[in-house]
C-alpha cells in the first residue's frame, strides 16, 4: 500500500501505542527489550501494587517520567500532527501512551485513554481533578498529599481499572470511516477491540508497525515498517475539487 487516500467525507480515527514512541528512544512494553521484560505488571501497574507498595509504583513511574522528559517527538508523531493540521475537523487521535510526545509534536484533538505521566491525582478518587506533576519522587515522603489528605498517585490507568473517557471514544469510533492503528501489539483490551468495532461499521482499517499485531484479522491493510519511516509519506489528502 503506497498511500492512504483521505477524502473530504472521511472521519479519521488514529489509535497509537508504545511502538510510535520507540524511535524516540522510549521502550515498548512487550518487545524483547520492553518494560515488561524488566518489571512485573503486578508489582507496578495494578491497584493491588499501589496498596501494597506505593513507593515501588512511584519509583517505576518516576523513571518513566525522566525518560519521557528526555525524549523528543519523532517523524511519526510529527506526521500525525501535520495530518491533523490539514484536516482539523476530520481527525481524532486516541493514544494508549502516557508520554506527551503527541502534544509536543503539535497534536491537538487527542485523548490519553491510559492516563498521562505528567499528571497525578488523589488515590482516594475524592473528585478533585488530576494535577500537572512532572516531579521525580525518590521516596514516599516526597509525594504530596491531596487537599483531602489522600496521597497523590500517578494519573495512570492501572490494569483492572477502566480506561478514560470510553463513552467519548465509542462515539468517535462509531463515526469513523478510516481507522489507522500504529505501533500497538493488540494485546490489551478494550483498545485492541477498537479495530473490530470500526470494521463492523464499514471503516477502512489500517495497521502500521514492523510486525503483525495479535488482532491483525481486523485490519483491511497491514503496512509493515517502522512508524517513523512509514507515516510521513502515507497519507494523501484529497481536496473537494479532486473528489
Ligand atoms: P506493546 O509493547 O504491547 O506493543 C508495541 C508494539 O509496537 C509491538 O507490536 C511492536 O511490533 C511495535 N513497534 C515496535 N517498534 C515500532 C516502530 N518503530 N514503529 C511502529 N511500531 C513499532 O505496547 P502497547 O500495545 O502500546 O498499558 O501496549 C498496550 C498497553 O499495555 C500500554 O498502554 C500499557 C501496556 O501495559 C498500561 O500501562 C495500562
Amino acid at each position: 500500500m503506497d498511500h492512504i487516500a483521505i477524502s473530504p467525507s472521511d472521519q479519521v480515527f488514529v489509535l497509537t501505542g508504545a511502538g510510535i514512541s520507540a524511535e524516540s528512544g522510549l521502550p515498548t512494553f512487550r518487545d524483547s527489550d520492553g518494560l515488561w521484560a524488566g518489571y512485573r505488571i503486578e508489582d507496578v501497574c495494578t491497584p493491588d501494587a499501589w496498596r501494597r507498595d506505593p513507593a515501588e509504583v512511584w519509583r517505576f513511574y518516576s523513571s518513566r517520567r525522566e525518560a519521557a522528559q528526555k525524549a523528543q517527538p519523532n517523524p511519526a508523531h510529527l506526521a500525525l500532527a501535520e495530518l491533523e493540521s490539514q484536516l482539523p475537523e476530520q481527525f481524532f487521535l486516541c493514544t494508549q501512551n502516557v508520554d506527551d510526545l503527541h502534544e509536543r509534536a503539535g497534536s491537538v484533538n487527542l485523548l490519553h485513554m491510559h492516563g498521562e505521566l505528567a499528571k497525578s491525582r488523589c488515590e482516594r478518587e475524592c473528585g478533585r481533578a488530576p494535577v500537572e506533576d512532572r516531579a521525580v519522587y525518590r521516596s514516599l515522603d516526597e509525594v504530596p498529599r491531596c487537599a483531602c489528605g489522600g496521597r497523590l498517585r500517578p494519573h495512570i490507568v492501572f490494569f483492572g481499572e477502566t480506561p478514560l473517557e470510553m463513552d467519548r471514544l465509542q462515539d468517535k469510533i462509531a463515526e469513523t470511516t478510516l481507522m489507522v492503528v500504529v505501533g500497538t501489539s493488540g494485546s490489551v483490551y478494550p483498545a485492541a477491540g477498537f479495530v473490530h468495532r470500526g470494521r463492523q461499521r464499514g471503516a477502512r482499517t489500517v495497521y502500521v508497525g514492523p510486525e503483525e499485531p495479535l488482532n491483525a484479522s481486523g485490519f483491511t491493510h497491514v503496512v509493515k515498517g517502522k512508524a517513523g519511516e512509514v507515516l510521513p509519506g502515507l497519507f494523501q489528502v484529497e481536496t473537494a475539487a479532486e473528489n
